[in-house]
């Protein structure tokens, strides 16, 4: 029977724990992976004890306050605290989700936090973003005109057609659905994966847009969308309730429709 070891220099070893306070009455442990490829050092799981009486709700909080007291080297990024920058997205329990947005009280029990899944690591739970960013630029995610309107005027829309942007354009490019899809973590070099997916879909339906032919060609390959096997990982995980399958479905038709 084949028997598979990771190599050593990747394995997780057991790392520090930090003590809450001993006149702590409601104690959560959080098990944050800890890695900083400059140090030479295998990464680890370092368990923090944090005080809930004394502590915000969402987990981004507890992060924010074991940084302020117990250890000023975690590494995260953060900005807007209101689930819409999208920076915070990490892997909480086994599920991806923006911590400023998950309610530590909905996780029972320890609370275990890694980064994105398959992604390289910058630092702890910061995920190199640079591919999934080259991706992105690869549709060219703006407006594409090759009709002039009168005197440079800007472009209408019926309330209609600004409705087939309902579900796309509130998209925060968090990559919680592109780093829980199978396919992306086995063929990313190639599957555009499910967040850029949904963006070539956002500008497929704009009504303004003038390039559709052109974006169909360009996505018309046996990678960078037919990877797409309707598993649904994606719109399970996407904070923002959207469906990136649902778009990628739209946009298969739309190849099917004008190959008629
Ligand atoms: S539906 Fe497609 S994009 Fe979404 S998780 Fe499944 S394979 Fe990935
Ligand atoms: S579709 Fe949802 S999960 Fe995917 S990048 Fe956009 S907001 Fe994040
Ligand atoms: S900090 Fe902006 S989405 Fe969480």
């Amino acid at each position: 029977m084949a028997e598979f070891r990771l190599p050593k220099n990747s394995r997780i070893t057991k790392g520090k724990v930090h003590k809450a306070d001993a006149t702590a009455a409601r104690v959560k442990k959080f098990k944050i992976y800890r890695y900083d490829p400059d140090s030479g050092e295998n990464p680890r799981y370092d368990t923090f004890e944090v005080d809930l009486d004394d502590c915000g709700p969402m987990v981004l909080d507890a992060l924010i306050k074991i940084k302020g007291e117990q250890d000023s080297s975690l590494t995260f990024r953060r900005s807007c605290r209101e689930g819409i920058c999208g920076s915070c997205s990490m892997n909480m329990d086994g599920r991806n989700g923006l911590a400023c947005t998950t309610a530590i009280e909905d996780i029972k029990g320890e609370i275990q936090i890694t980064p994105l899944p398959h992604m390289d690591v910058i630092k702890d739970l910061v995920p190199d973003f640079t591919h999934f960013y080259a991706q992105y630029n690869s549709i060219k995610p703006w407006l594409q005109t090759v009709t002039t309107t009168p005197s440079g005027k800007e472009r209408l829309q019926t309330p209609e057609q600004r409705d087939q942007l309902d579900g796309l354009y509130e998209c925060i490019m968090c990559a919680c659905c592109s780093t829980s899809c199978p396919s992306y973590w086995w063929n990313s070099d190639k599957f555009l994966g499910p967040a850029i997916l949904l963006q070539a879909y956002r500008w497929l339906a704009d009504s303004r847009d003038e390039m559709t032919g052109e974006r169909l060609d360009q996505l018309e390959d046996p990678f960078r969308l037919y990877r797409c096997h309707t598993i649904m990982n994606c719109a399970n995980v996407c904070p923002k309730g959207l469906n990136p399958a649902k778009a990628i479905a739209e946009i298969k038709k739309m190849e099917a429709e004008r190959a008629l």
